[in-house]
């Protein structure tokens, strides 16, 4: 994060020091483990990963009008929209220099792809943005690529630190790939479902910005006829007013779509401890499964 213009690290500490779960560099240092590495690649590629993750976020809040971020305001609010956008932009070149100083370029394809499709699934998430005609095959579409993307290179990555053959590289991806639609989907839940101490993120944000996210699209396609006027008013042309986003939720409830979420991140979360039956059992493989636990777990 160093640099001599003072912004720079002053911006970038503001969002590291409030933590986050590091899920995505210990997805990468597990993975490397699994595969028997020895060496220490591993480590400076976790901090890569972490870094590109990083970018987004600070990039992500801007364009979500975010004001909460890892339970305390996000760098937008604080200086500013157009500082969150470059730093987010040098996190990304300093995660760049990270692989090109590690010298792997099927590292350096892994995590640049990944960075292109986190950003295409951003970008498609604006196009559908407001669009209740958005479909689940459209939405699942949008979060392999702007969150399962990363998971997946990530414990990508650590297989090919430790050279280890085709299949293992392949089956930590659908791992990642996996957990990171199941991670997502509890996400887009708890976007309407948690308390905003828990989740330290704004509730509702999803709602206000009108995403259309697995919950509402399952409660848009069974809403009957006035429900679906409710449902175009508020997402579609964005005209909310007070009571509408707990008249959102208590539709939801009533359709159990906040459950049918969670039930298809389960369905995510087996696959994904299904990629891991290609390696023996063991402490890291127990740890890679106990990720997917985790993950679920954030839905209680
Ligand atoms: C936030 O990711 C962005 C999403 C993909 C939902 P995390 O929930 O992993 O963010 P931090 O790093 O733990 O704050
Ligand atoms: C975050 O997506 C995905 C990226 C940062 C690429 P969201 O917008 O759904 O995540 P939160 O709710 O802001 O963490
Ligand atoms: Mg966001
Ligand atoms: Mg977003």
């Amino acid at each position: 994060m160093q640099s001599p213009v003072a912004l720079i690290p002053q911006l970038a500490a503001h969002l590291v020091a409030a933590g986050g779960k590091r899920i995505r560099p210990l997805l990468t240092l597990a993975a490397a483990r699994l595969c028997g590495h020895q060496g220490q690649r591993h480590v400076a590629l976790a901090a890569c990963v972490e870094f590109i993750h990083t970018a987004t976020l600070l990039h992500d809040d801007v364009v979500d009008e975010s004001a909460l971020r890892r339970g305390a305001p996000s760098a937008n609010a604080v200086f500013g929209n157009k500082p969150s956008v470059l730093v987010g932009d040098f996190l990304f070149a300093r995660a760049f220099q990270i692989m090109v100083a590690d010298g792997s370029l099927r590292v350096l394809d892994i995590l640049a792809t990944a960075s292109a499709t986190i950003a295409e699934g951003e970008v498609l998430q604006l196009v559908t943005q407001n669009d209740t005609a958005t479909t689940e095959e459209q939405y699942l579409q949008v979060i392999e690529g702007k969150t399962a993307a990363l998971f997946a290179a990530a414990t990508e990555v650590g297989a090919v630190v430790a050279e280890r053959p085709q299949a293992e590289a392949e089956a930590l991806r659908e791992y990642g790939r996996t957990l990171g639609v199941a991670f997502q989907l509890v996400d887009d839940a708890l976007d309407y479902s948690a308390s905003q101490a828990a989740l330290g993120k704004t509730v509702g944000d999803d709602f206000r910005e009108g995403k259309i996210t697995l919950p509402v699209l399952l409660a848009f396609n069974s809403a009957a006829e006035e429900e679906q006027v409710f449902w175009r008013r508020v997402l579609e042309e964005r005209d909310q007013a007070d009571g509408d986003l707990e008249k959102a939720i208590a539709l939801m409830q009533s359709r159990g779509t906040l459950q049918a979420t969670i039930e298809r991140a389960r369905e995510y979360g087996a696959r994904a401890l299904d990629a891991l039956s290609i390696f023996p059992d063991g402490e890291e493989r127990r740890a890679l499964a106990g990720i997917v636990e985790f993950c679920i777990a954030r839905a209680r």
